[in-house]
This record gives C-alpha cells, structure tokens and sequence, in this order.
C-alpha cells in the first residue's frame, strides 16, 4: 500500500480538491467568522451530531454564551440546558472547564498551538487540529472518522481503519499532502468530502467526486469494501419504566446522581423494569402521594453509546396539594435540562398544560 502521497500520485490532490470545495461547500455559520472560539464550540457539538441539526443549538449557545469569559462563568444549568438534546452532557462541561483554564493560563484566549490546546479539558488531538487550522491557518490535518474514510479509499487500505497504527498512518498522509496555503480550506474540503460525496457504509458517490481519479481503491474496484471497520459491539438493552407524576401545573422530577451516565441532569422519576398500571400505583404511594388517575403512556426507545433504554410510561395525576416539591411545568421548556431520552413524556406533559 502506498502512503507516501506525493510520491503515490496524489500530487494533484490538493488543487483538485480545493477547486470542488470551492464550488460545492456547504454554508455553514461557523464557517463565516471562524475565530478560536466559534470554531471550538462548533467542533465539539460536531462530534456526535450531524451539521444541520447542529446550527440551531451553535446559534443560542453563542447568543447565549458569546466569549470564554461568559462561558467560564455560566451557571451549570444554563450549560446543561443550552445542550439539552446534544447529548454526552460531559462535553460541555469540560469546555467551562477548559473556558477557565483558558482565563487562568492565556488570559482567554485560545492558543494557536495543538500540543498546547490538547492540555485543556475535552480538547483531542482532533478538535486541537481543526481548532488550529481553520483559525489561525496552521497546517494541522483533523483526522476525523471522514478523513480516515477518504484515507482509506485513496490509498486502498485494507486493513482496520480504526486502531492507532491506522490513524498514524492516516495522519502521516495528509501531512504529506497538506498544502501550505489554505490548510483550514483543505480540512474543511475534506470533512465536506466525507460528508458528502466519499459517503460511508459502502455508499461513495464516485460519479460526484474530484479525486476519483486517483483513488486506488476505485481504481482496484474495492471502493464499497473499505474502510474496514471492526467488529460492531451489541449494545445492551435495558427496560425502563418511566412516572410522569402530575398536577394540573406541576411535575415531580428529580435529578440524576453527579457521576455517571446523564450526570446531574434532571429526570422523571424511573425504574428498571416494566410496571403494570398497579404497580405504577403503589410506586406513587410509596413516595408517599396518592394517584387520583393513571394513564398509560406511549413506548419509547432511547440509544446510547453503550446502552439502550426501552421505556414504558405511566402519567398519574396526584391532588393540587402534593405538589410541594414538585416543579412548574412551564419552566421545562426553558429552564430545566431534561436530557432527550424523555422527549416522549416531556412532550406528553406539555400536551398536558395545554389542555
Ligand atoms: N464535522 C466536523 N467538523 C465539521 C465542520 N467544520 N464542518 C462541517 N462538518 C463538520
């Protein structure tokens, strides 16, 4: 397998590439005003969410949050609900960290260098790389699951893509090919590729690309076989029932303890299992409230990285005068961070104060 880019034939790469991005990108808002900071909080809600559906939450975090100073200082909740929905609530947290680490050591502002941005919370090799090249024009390859896909393809590799052998190799590539001008450009192109056009799960759309010409992988017909991937771990499935418990303007939540899977986000009340309507009475009794109507909720699944709740769900109606520590239903919409594994019983109650 060759990986010596220039030397392989991939010397037109960069010029062919740049000239279809140039053409074909997609406008994205992050991409407009790439300082340190946009293209930080960009990054890093791109890590497990598609492009469009993340411009909705990078613009009310910004607007919300419009510097490192205002991020360093957020109040938790504000964080956990400006990522309600994103998902992998850790993420945010650490950027307040690493927003006060930045304060602390650069007096907020981000440094340019990747060894220096990988020492901050939350902040990988990858996220270092786009950071430093699509800001302060460094020639810093961001070596993605897109760029080991187009990686493999190129050069034909057969082997696993993901172990850290893979990666290195990978990275040793695009440095070669990186161009001197336009490295962010040249990221940017390549991410888009993989997004668009070099499309994973054996589906590339040779027809459309610029550099089909020189993909060895094409080339020796294997383009649907590769990337190689290893095998995919089954995800255990856990049942889940899930007491939404109501009065005509409150509900009972609760928050999740601070370490572990949703740290510190707030919840319905739920147990493992799957309860009967009776069962679900007796549970509201045994919080020491009497249940004055139980209806059945719809069923819901939520997927996790290594986990998969199958929920069932009850809404039980409790007397006004119970409601003490309950919480103002009004408020869920805007203020309190309710992680969208509920979405299906947040939405029921919502429907609820409507009627
Ligand atoms: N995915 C990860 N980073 C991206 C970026 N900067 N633009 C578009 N999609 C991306």
């Amino acid at each position: 397998m060759a990986v010596t880019g220039m030397n392989g034939g991939f010397r037109q790469l960069p010029g062919l590439l740049l000239a279809w991005y140039d053409e074909h990108k997609r406008r994205l808002p992050w991409r407009d005003d790439p300082s340190a900071y946009h293209v930080w909080v960009s990054e890093i809600m791109l890590q497990q969410t598609r492009a469009s559906a993340v411009i909705p939450y990078y613009e009310r975090f910004l607007a919300a949050l419009p510097d490192i100073k205002a991020l360093a200082e957020a109040p938790e909740e504000l964080l956990l609900k400006l990522w309600e929905g994103l998902g992998y609530y850790s993420r945010v947290r650490n950027m307040a960290k690493a927003a006060r680490q930045v304060l602390e050591d650069y007096g907020g502002e981000l440094p340019p260098e990747p060894e220096r941005l990988c020492k901050l919370a939350g902040i990988g090799s990858y996220t270092a790389a786009a950071i430093s090249s699509f800001a302060f024009g460094r020639k810093t390859p961001a070596v993605d699951g897109n760029l080991l896909r187009v990686f493999a393809r190129l050069t034909d590799f057969a082997e696993n893509i993901r172990t850290p052998a893979a990666k290195r190799l990978a990275a040793a590539f695009f440095d070669e090919i990186f161009p001197d001008s336009r490295p962010g450009d040249m990221n940017q192109a390549l991410m888009d590729l993989g997004a668009k056009v070099c499309l994973p799960n054996g589906a590339p759309q040779c027809a459309d690309c610029p550099l089909a010409e020189l993909c060895l992988a094409k080339k020796a017909g294997r383009e649907t076989l590769l990337p190689v991937m290893p095998a995919k771990k089954t995800r255990p499935s856990e049942e889940r029932t899930v007491f939404v418990i109501r009065t005509a303007d409150n509900v009972l939540l609760r928050r999740r303890p601070r370490k572990g899977l949703l740290a510190g986000l707030y919840e319905f009340p739920n147990e493992k299992g799957t309860f009967t309507k009776e069962d679900a009475c007796s549970y509201c009794k045994n919080l020491g409230l009497s249940p004055v109507s139980v209806r059945v909720l719809p069923a819901a699944k939520h997927v996790f990285t290594h986990l998969e709740w199958k929920m069932t769900g009850f809404e039980i109606c409790v007397a006004e005068d119970a409601a003490a520590n309950f919480t103002a239903i009004a408020d869920l919409k805007e203020r309190i961070p309710l992680p969208s594994a509920f979405a299906v019983y947040t939405k029921a109650v919502m429907e609820g104060l409507k009627n």
